[in-house]
């Protein structure tokens, strides 16, 4: 079953004092399954980032829709959207986004409690996931005492805890060396098989592409092409990599580049 659809979604940017607009999307389709693991890649500036803040509704798009899960997030109101947002989605970023001031467990445990659900309600739901997820050990430290890995871990359970439609996650391996990287991918695999989470992730990185069950490739804002993983992780690994070199373009980390 079709979880997110995509219509023909077009996104430019006008600039505040004169100067040229830019389409940074163009006629854009694609769409995810229910319970599936979808990866975004393409070059630097080729969308990636303006399709997930699209579909996070922190921005909205120029022409075209988008439903997720039936609904469409341009027929609600601002009060619905935020709750929309905070209820149906779940969120990833590359550099963290966790609130240091608390623990690990509080940081898990802020979408459910923002949603007033019950201390036992939380507290089970809380226990279950931190298992499946191996990171029970850490639950009571700060954000502070643990290590970058661990933090992107924590923010998967975040994104999860409320057991979201969709888990939007950009670049969530950006800032972590290879070795946390896999094991934040391996968290990531089992949140999509085990708790059944729907992934849509922006990624530059072919190890970490490989983890998907399908990749789309962006190009100047449009769609470039798509391949599904078969039978073994290595030989999709290689897929990747060959599309990369057919796509061209620049695949450094944006984020790490401007700064
Ligand atoms: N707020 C904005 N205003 C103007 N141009 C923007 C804005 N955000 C992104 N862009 C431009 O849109 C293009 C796509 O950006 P982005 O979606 O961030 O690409 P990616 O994430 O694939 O690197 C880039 O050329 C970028 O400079
Ligand atoms: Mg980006």
């Amino acid at each position: 079953m079709t979880l997110l659809h995509v219509d023909a979604i077009s996104k430019t940017y006008y600039p505040k004092k004169e100067g040229l607009s830019y389409k940074a999307l163009s006629n854009f389709n694609m769409s995810v399954e229910r319970g599936e693991f979808v990866g975004v890649m393409g070059p630097s500036g080729s969308g990636k980032t303006t399709l997930l803040n699209l579909l996070a509704t922190i921005d909205k798009p120029t022409s075209g829709t988008f439903l997720i899960d039936g609904t469409d997030p341009a027929t609600l109101n601002d009060s619905q959207l935020a709750q929309f947002r905070r209820r149906q989605l779940g969120f990833v970023f590359q550099d963290f986004n966790l609130l240091d001031t608390l623990t690990v467990r509080e940081n898990i445990l802020l979408p459910l409690a923002l949603d007033k659900t019950s201390h036992k309600t939380m507290n089970n739901r809380l226990d279950l996931l931190a298992d499946q997820l191996g990171i029970q050990d850490i639950l009571d430290k700060r954000t502070t005492e643990i290590s970058g890995g661990q933090q992107q871990r924590t923010a998967c359970a975040r994104a999860v805890i409320h057991d979201p439609k969709i888990v939007l996650a950009d670049e969530p391996t950006g800032n972590l060396d290879s070795k946390s990287a896999r094991q934040v991918m391996d968290t990531m695999t089992t949140m999509n098989k085990d708790e059944g989470a729907t992934i849509l992730m922006v990624t530059h990185d072919a190890t970490a592409a490989s983890y998907c069950d399908r990749i789309v490739f962006i190009k100047d804002g449009q769609f470039f092409s798509e391949i599904r993983k078969g039978e073994r992780q290595q030989t999709f690994y290689q897929k990747v990599l060959d599309t990369l070199s057919v796509l061209g373009g620049d695949f450094s980390d944006d984020h790490k580049t401007r700064s």
